[in-house]
């Protein structure tokens, strides 16, 4: 899978596709990670990227010809790249999108924007797709380009360490991952629950599966109105609805 970014800070992005899980599947040949500077395609001797907004106003805008020129230098050897704009304004990313682009294992160049935005004309003849990865406003797009990449190239095969891993993912069946206990199974005088030293695989299995409910439950109610509940988990949580009578009573 390909992953391109166009940005005005390449050192930047440069310096996530040299680290961790992204540099070791770059190495694997699994992922290429490609920085493009847009400032390469300015025209003019200055170098200039940015200019005034017509109809006056704050702020800089970056011009349609160097982004128009470094968006087809990226598409030049992948003409079927998915080219996507970075913005508060596009259509938030979550794991279902992750998934999507990891299957689709597409060539993806990610369009960085800067200042106040970028011409609309590029928007019209170029973008694909707008992405936005949560109602609030940052200084560029880098950022969301790399949550976008960090987040697709752990779903590829080979890329994580055992396919359990993204099984158990938070938001994989709708609800949020259960939780997790290393040793020593007494800190500071908390124990972990019994059941996880029980060697009972059915029986953790039963635990996980009300932990992440109840984690669901307390911290994401609203994924529940997205998600149909399974008829085991219907009976996990109706028994936590009478434990907590129970407990009411008392
Ligand atoms: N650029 C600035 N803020 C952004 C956001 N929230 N998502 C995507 N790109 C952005």
């Amino acid at each position: 899978m390909k992953f391109t970014v166009l940005t005005l800070f390449p050192d930047f992005v440069n310096s996530f596709f040299m680290n961790g899980m992204i540099s070791r599947a770059v190495k694997k040949k699994i992922i290429s990670c490609i920085s493009i500077n847009i400032r390469d395609f300015a025209f003019n001797h200055h170098k200039t990227v940015d200019d005034k907004p017509y109809g006056g106003g704050c702020g800089m805008v970056i011009k349609p010809e160097p982004l128009y020129a470094a968006v087809k230098y990226a598409r030049k050897d992948r003409p079927d790249s998915r080219v996507i704009l970075m913005t508060p304004q596009g259509r938030p990313f979550d794991q279902k999108k992750a998934w999507d682009f990891a299957k689709k294992k597409k060539s993806l160049v990610f369009i960085c924007g800067r200042y106040e935005g970028i011409d609309e004309r590029i928007n019209y003849s170029l973008v694909d797709e707008e992405i936005s990865i949560g109602d609030y406003v940052m200084t560029g797009g880098e950022l969301a380009a790399m949550v976008i990449i960090d987040s697709v190239t752990r779903l590829l095969p080979d890329v994580l360490g055992g396919k359990e891993s993204v099984d158990i993912d938070s938001f994989q069946n709708g609800r949020l991952e259960y939780a997790h206990y290393t040793r020593p199974s007494r800190f500071k005088d908390m124990d972990i629950p019994d059941v996880l030293l029980s060697g009972n695989h059915k029986k953790i299995e039963k635990w996980r599966i009300t932990s992440s409910l109840k984690r669901t439950f307390l911290k994401r109610p609203d994924l529940f109105t997205q998600k149909k509940l399974k008829e085991h988990e219907k009976q996990i949580l109706k028994k936590w609805c009478r434990e907590l009578e129970e407990l009411i009573k008392k």
